[in-house]
Formats: C-alpha cells, structure tokens, sequence
C-alpha cells in the first residue's frame, strides 16, 4: 500500500478499489452501531490553509468513530503561516502525530511534507488536485449504479483540481470522462498526459472538449464544480461570463442518461455552475455525497495510519 495519499495517479488501481471497498465496510458497520476503534489512541494533524466545512468536519469525526483524534491547526495560528519551513513541520509533526491532512495551495508543498516527514500524509485539497473527493465520488457512483468501469461522467465546467482528480481517477478505475471547458480554462497538459496513459491500461476513454452538449451526451454521471476556486475570488466577475453556457440547467442535464446522476463536490452557487432544477432535483445525489466523504477518508486513514 501506498505510504500517503498525495494524488490518486500515485495509487494503483487495486489500492484505489480496496479502499473503495473498506469504505462500504466503515459505512455499513457505522449505520449498525458497530465500533470499528482501528486508529485507537493515533492523532491526526490536519493543517488548513484554505477554507472547508467538510473537509474539516469528515476528517475530524472519523478520526474520533477510529477511536483516535483529531487537532486543527489552522495557518494562521502555527508557525507555518509566519515563515517555519515545510522541512521544520514536517520534522516536529512527525514526532507528536501518527498522520497529516493538509489542505493547501500549492501540491508541491504537500509534497514536501511527504518527503520531508516520517509518516502518512493526506491531499486535503491543493490548487492542482483533491484525490478524497474524487474517492467519496466513487463510493457514491457505485452506491448508485453498482460499478465504476462501463460507465461515463462528465464534467463541466472548470479545468481544476476537481477535474484533474476526476482525470487521475478515472483512468485508474476504468471510467470513461468527457471533460468540458472554456477556452482558456483547460487541464494541466501534464495532469492530462498522465491520466491519457494510465487509461489505456484501463480502457478509460477519455475526452476533453469546449463542446458541453458533446461531453454530457448519454452519461451516467454529471459533474459540476464552482467555477470560482479557493484563491481565486479577484476572477469571479470575469469568469461568470464565460462560464455561463457551461451551467448544467435542465436542458443541458436532459442530454444526459435518463437515469444520470448529478454530483458535485460542494460548495455550490445555485444560479451558476448549476442551477436549482437540477442540483435539488430527482437526480441529484449531492448529499449522499458529502456523506461519503466521511466513510471514504476513514477507509484511507485505516489504509495509511493503522
Ligand atoms: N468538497 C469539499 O472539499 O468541501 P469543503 O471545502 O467544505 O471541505
Ligand atoms: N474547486 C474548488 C473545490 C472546493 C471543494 C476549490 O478549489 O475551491
């Protein structure tokens, strides 16, 4: 297994359905009041740098339902935020706490952590990726059709870390993805190389496109993301117009399969990305989503920490 969790490209296939699957087990055993205390007396840091509600709150209670717990170190209270290095923090961190859960800017300071530090680190969000979201996706898509392999998402919308870990995740499990985007707001060419590779492993067909009519055509899955990111507030008025035919209404969301499911990872701005018909509509399964952001992350701590 997997030291950490830094991107999902990092993980091999089975380490993503293994996890996947212990997630299921968490789940069902949490619904039946069965203790599962894996993680007893281990601590987790989880350092925030950007803001979150469920990210903070997921990794936080289920570090409690292991039996272990959690310490939120905002930025703006540790040393980090006034200039201590990556080097020193994961230095000093790694001799009081079992694991680290930082949600940050830049990945290459996440994965700093990981090479500097001597114990399991977890991609919280970073500007690049946001591997425990995509996992809590897949849990919910199989909760909902059964299987991961076969089916198509799509996402539309912005070329970030949500579409790039979508990509990474993707190709691992053998999902196809039809990623739509303004001009101008395409993935990471590097990001998109990797993920092209490893889904002709998969038999993954991935496309990326301009053309939202194109990529929602038939799918299973629809994704919708801001179109505003954590840092990125300055842009809001200027990326508003050129998102706009990119909102899933229900027109656009009528493309889709019958029976599709609409997902997003959260927050939303009804009205944009999405607008109220479809994110509170029948299909929508936003909810079960941010729940599975719980079970998801315990079967990764259970994997990385215990
Ligand atoms: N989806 C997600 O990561 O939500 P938060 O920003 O609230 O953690
Ligand atoms: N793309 C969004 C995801 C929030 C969970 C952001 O980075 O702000």
């Amino acid at each position: 297994m997997n030291k950490h969790l830094l991107t999902l490209h990092d993980w091999t296939t089975e380490e993503i359905l293994d996890t996947l699957e212990l997630a299921k087990q968490l789940k069902d055993e949490q619904k039946k009041g069965i203790e599962h205390h894996h993680l007893k007396g281990k601590t987790l840091g989880m350092i925030f740098t950007k803001s979150s509600t469920r990210t903070r709150v997921s990794f936080e209670v289920g570090m409690y339902q292991l039996g272990g717990s959690a310490l939120f170190l905002s930025s703006n209270d540790i040393q980090l935020g006034r200039g201590e290095t990556i080097y020193d923090t994961a230095n000093v961190l790694s001799r009081f706490v079992d694991g680290i859960m930082i949600r940050t800017f830049k990945q290459s300071d996440v994965e700093d952590l990981a090479k500097y530090g001597q114990i399991p680190i977890i991609n919280g969000l970073t500007d690049l990726v946001h591997p425990c979201q995509i996992l809590a996706d897949f849990q919910t898509v199989i909760e909902k059709k059964g299987k991961l392999s076969g089916l198509k998402m799509a996402f539309i919308g912005d070329g970030n870390n949500i579409a790039h870990s979508l990509l990474y995740g993707c190709a691992k499990v053998g999902m196809d993805l039809a990623i739509a985007t303004p001009e101008g707001y395409e993935c990471d060419p590097e990001v998109v190389k990797n993920a092209l590779s490893d889904a002709e492993k998969t038999g993954a067909h991935i496309t990326l496109s301009h053309d939202p009519k194109e990529a929602i055509k038939d799918a299973d899955a629809v994704y919708a993301d801001t179109w505003v990111s954590m840092g990125q507030e300055s842009e809001k008025e200027e990326k508003v117009k050129i998102f706009m035919p990119y909102q899933i209404n229900k027109e656009l969301f009528s493309l889709a399969k019958p029976d599709a499911i609409f997902l997003h990872c959260l927050p939303a701005y009804r009205g944009y990305e999405v607008t109220e018909d479809v994110i509170d509509g029948p299909n929508s399964v936003i909810f079960d989503e941010a729940e599975n952001r719980l079970h998801a992350q315990k079967a990764v701590m259970v994997k990385l920490m215990k």
